[in-house]
C-alpha cells in the first residue's frame, strides 16, 4: 500500500515536470511571437553570402546528441516582418520579387524545394537557429514556384535520417503579371503514354487563379476536361489517369487570368504499348518420363499485351553436347480481355537419347522483366520399359 503510493507520487512528479517543461516552451514560443524587439534568437539573415548552401543544409548535424526519442511532427510559418509570423496552410502565394522567408520548428530539420540552377543558389540561405530553422530566399521568381517540405530529422550518434510522415509542407505560388505558365526550357516536351499508367502535362500556373483549358492540335480543339478521365490541378498540371491510344497527339495548355490568355509549351503524346508487368510463365512437358527414341515437346506459355514484345528463352540438358535447338512459337487469343494473347514456346525434342534427361528451363522476358520456370523430364531405356510393363 505503501509502496503503492510512493510510485504514484513519484508518477505525478514526473507528469508535473514534463508538464512545466512543455508550459515553459509555450511561454516561449508566445514571447517570441510577441516581443519584435527581441532580437537574439531572430537574427536578420545576412543575404548574399555566397556559401554553397545546399551542400549545407546536407550538412546539418547535430551538435549535442538527440535522446532516441523522435521529434514531433514540424510546423511552418511564413515570417512576414520582425517577429511576426502567420502559420501556412496548404497554398500560399509570395509576389515574384518579394523575399520569401520560411520558418520551420525542430532543431534539426532539411528542407526540400524546387530546383535551382546553380547561379541562383546565392538566393537561398538556409539558418539553424535555437529551435527553428529559417529559410529565407530572395528575388525570387516564377521558377520559384513548387513545393517548400520540411523534414524533421532523427538522429542516433550522428546517423541522420528525414522523418517523412512528421514533414510539413506548404506549395508556393510566385505569381507574375507576365508569366502564367512556368517557363520551361524547350518549346516541345515528349510525354509517352501507357496503357493504365497515368500521364502527366506538367503545365504548371503560377497564379492559382488563373483558369486553365487543354487544347488539341489537329484536329484543333478543345480537350474536355472531366475531372474522372482527364483532371487538372494547379499545383501538377493534367493528368490523363487511363491513357489510350486516342489521347496520342500534339496538346498545349492555354491559361486566362484577367485580359491576359498565355500558351504553355507543346506537349507530344506518344502511346506506347507497354507491358503491364514481367510475364508469368507456365512449363509443361508432353511427358515426365520419356523412352529413348521417342520424340518429347516441353512448353512454354505466358499471358501477355498485344502488340508488346516477348521473348522465351531456353536451357535444356543436351545444350552442353552441342544438340541444336528447334522452336516453335506461336500467339492464339486469351481467354479474357480482348488486348490479351496467349503466347507460347514449344521446344522440340527429336528421338531422345540419355543426354536429355534432366532439366529444362524456359525464361519469358518483355521489357517490364522476365521470370523463369522449370521442369525435369526422364530418360528411360526402351527394354527397361517394356519389362516394367509386363
Ligand atoms: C537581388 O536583386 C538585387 C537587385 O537586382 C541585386 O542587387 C542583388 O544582388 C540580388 N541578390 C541576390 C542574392 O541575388
Amino acid at each position: 500500500m505503501h509502496l503503492l503510493k510512493f510510485s504514484e507520487w513519484k508518477w505525478s512528479l514526473v507528469l508535473s515536470a514534463l508538464f512545466v517543461c512543455a508550459a515553459i516552451f509555450e511561454l516561449d514560443a508566445k514571447e517570441q511571437r510577441m516581443t519584435p524587439g527581441r532580437t537574439s534568437t531572430l537574427k536578420k539573415p545576412k543575404l548574399g553570402r555566397t556559401t554553397n548552401k545546399r551542400q549545407r543544409v546536407e550538412m546539418v548535424k547535430p551538435k549535442i546528441k538527440p535522446s532516441a526519442a523522435a521529434q514531433t511532427k514540424t510546423s511552418l510559418t511564413q515570417v512576414l516582418g520582425r517577429g511576426m509570423f502567420k502559420k501556412v496552410g496548404e497554398t500560399l502565394s509570395v509576389q515574384t520579387g518579394d523575399t520569401l522567408s520560411l520558418r520551420c520548428r525542430g532543431k534539426p530539420v532539411q528542407w526540400s524545394f524546387p530546383p535551382l540552377v546553380e547561379e541562383d543558389e546565392g538566393r537561398l540561405m538556409i539558418v539553424q537557429q535555437e529551435r527553428f530553422s529559417l529559410l529565407t530566399l530572395v528575388n525570387t521568381t516564377v521558377a520559384d514556384t513548387g513545393e517548400y517540405t520540411c523534414y524533421p530529422m532523427y538522429c542516433e550518434d550522428r546517423d541522420c535520417r528525414r522523418e517523412y510522415n512528421k514533414a510539413t509542407k506548404v506549395f508556393i505560388f510566385f505569381p507574375d503579371p507576365r508569366e502564367l505558365f512556368i517557363p520551361s526550357s524547350s518549346h516541345y516536351e515528349m510525354i509517352q503514354l501507357r496503357r493504365n499508367w497515368p500521364a502527366v502535362l506538367p503545365c504548371q500556373v503560377t497564379s492559382p487563379e488563373a483558369k486553365v483549358t487543354l487544347h488539341r492540335e489537329f484536329p484543333p480543339g478543345e480537350v474536355a476536361v472531366d475531372g474522372t478521365e482527364i483532371s487538372f490541378s494547379n499545383r501538377k498540371g493534367f493528368t490523363i489517369h487511363r491513357p489510350r491510344p486516342h489521347h496520342a497527339g500534339v496538346l498545349q495548355c492555354v491559361a486566362n487570368l484577367g485580359n491576359l490568355m498565355q500558351s504553355s509549351t507543346k506537349y507530344i503524346l506518344i502511346y506506347v504499348n507497354y507491358p503491364m508487368a514481367p510475364p508469368v510463365p507456365v512449363i509443361q512437358a508432353s511427358s515426365s518420363s520419356v523412352a529413348v527414341g521417342d520424340n518429347l515437346r516441353v512448353t512454354c506459355a505466358a499471358e501477355g499485351e498485344r502488340d508488346v514484345y516477348m521473348e522465351f528463352n531456353w536451357e535444356y540438358p543436351a545444350q552442353q553436347i552441342g544438340r541444336p535447338l528447334y522452336t516453335e512459337e506461336t500467339m492464339i487469343p486469351g481467354s479474357g480481355e480482348a488486348s490479351r494473347l496467349q503466347f507460347q514456346s514449344v521446344l522440340q525434342v527429336d528421338e531422345v537419347r540419355d543426354v536429355d534427361q534432366g532439366t529444362y528451363t524456359c525464361t519469358a522476358q518483355n521489357i517490364q522483366g522476365a521470370k523463369s520456370v522449370s521442369t525435369t523430364v526422364k530418360v528411360v531405356s526402351k527394354a527397361k520399359d517394356k519389362k516394367l510393363r509386363v
